[in-house]
């Protein structure tokens, strides 16, 4: 193809034929005419044809061969990562969902009702201090812990008692305390509610859902206990442990305090319109940061809050 260039003087050079138009006889003037212009109206294509060429060309070809992004081993984008306590905690909903239980969203928001009353802190009672709650200027609280959420728990799967079935649900929130940060406190944390109730719930079987559930997440047998503890709103109250495994940095002494737990008490159950003398329950609740702290060796809670990249990396 020709250049644009050449293109361009060709027709310059044709206009300047054209002049010589006036020196012909005048019955040869018509011919010449329609000849030359024709010349032009095809110099004109071709003047076409070579411009969109050289347009063209400016555009990089695309090159079939150059791997594409799915090829690529560094993505064009940072979509970032789950957040470790999300991907744990999801792991930790889905084994309870294989034992059975359902999920429930745990509010943050709630008010003095469902924190104390509800749960059978008496009215005034000093147990109500214990929590270091915050509370808004209208007299909300961001709860201090996922019990808050029982009653309506209990509420909502009531019917299933009534139809000859059980409550079985787990309750998974983000907590707040009004209290000093350190290495093992946080003022924002997670924490992981059950609430089971039918009409023979013992003991037994708490322990045997809490041990399968640690067993299954660390993925190892382990040694578990518990000891006395004290909640208004069971009886009786235990303290779940487990004996920290060689695996993850034990040394076959120290026990760890996992887990608040105990048969709900029966003003609980009458609070949530499910009658004691009928229907018997057992509820715990636990941080699911300490959990991810324990399996990762984590020396340090305020990290998960803190939106330090480098940390978020490394999961
Ligand atoms: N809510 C308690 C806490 O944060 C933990 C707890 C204890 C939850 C006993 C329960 C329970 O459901 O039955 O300290």
């Amino acid at each position: 193809m020709l250049s644009v260039e050449k293109i361009k003087s060709s027709i310059k050079a044709l206009n300047a034929e054209y002049a010589k138009i006036k020196e012909l006889p005048p019955e040869e003037r018509a011919a010449f005419g329609q000849e030359m212009n024709a010349r032009r109206a095809e110099l004109n294509r071709q003047l076409q044809e070579a411009t969109d060429a050289a347009e063209d060309a400016e555009v990089a070809p695309i090159d079939k061969t150059a791997p594409s992004a799915p090829n690529q081993a560094i993505p064009r984008f940072n979509l970032g990562s789950k957040h470790p306590l999300m991907a744990e905690l999801n792991k930790v909903l889905s084994i309870y969902s294989h034992m059975g239980f359902d999920i429930m969203e745990a509010r943050q928001l709630d008010n003095e009702y469902n924190m104390f009353d509800t749960l059978n802190f008496p009215k005034g009672h000093p147990a109500r201090d214990g929590y270091d709650t915050f509370r808004t200027s209208e007299n909300f609280i961001p709860p201090a812990h996922t019990s808050t959420m029982q009653n309506r728990a209990l509420r909502r799967y009531r019917e299933r008692l009534e139809n000859g079935g059980q409550i079985a649900v787990v309750i998974p929130g983000r907590v707040f305390r009004n209290e000093d940060a350190d290495a093992t406190h946080e003022h924002t944390f997670y924490q992981c509610e059950g609430v089971f109730v039918s009409k023979d719930a013992t003991m037994g079987q708490m322990l045997g859902v809490l041990k399968n559930l640690f067993e299954t997440y660390y993925g190892q047998k382990l040694n578990t206990k518990t000891q006395p503890g004290y909640f208004p709103f069971t009886e009786p109250s235990l303290e779940f442990l487990i004996e920290k495994p060689k695996s993850l940095g034990g040394k076959g002494d120290g026990w760890l305090e996992m887990m608040g737990c105990g048969m709900i008490h029966p003003n609980v159950l009458k609070n949530a319109g499910i009658n004691p003398d009928e229907y018997k329950g057992f509820a715990w609740g636990g941080g699911i940061d300490r959990l991810v702290m324990l399996k990762y060796g984590l020396t340090d809670i305020r990290y998960f809050e803190s939106g330090s990249l480098k940390f978020l990396e490394e999961f």
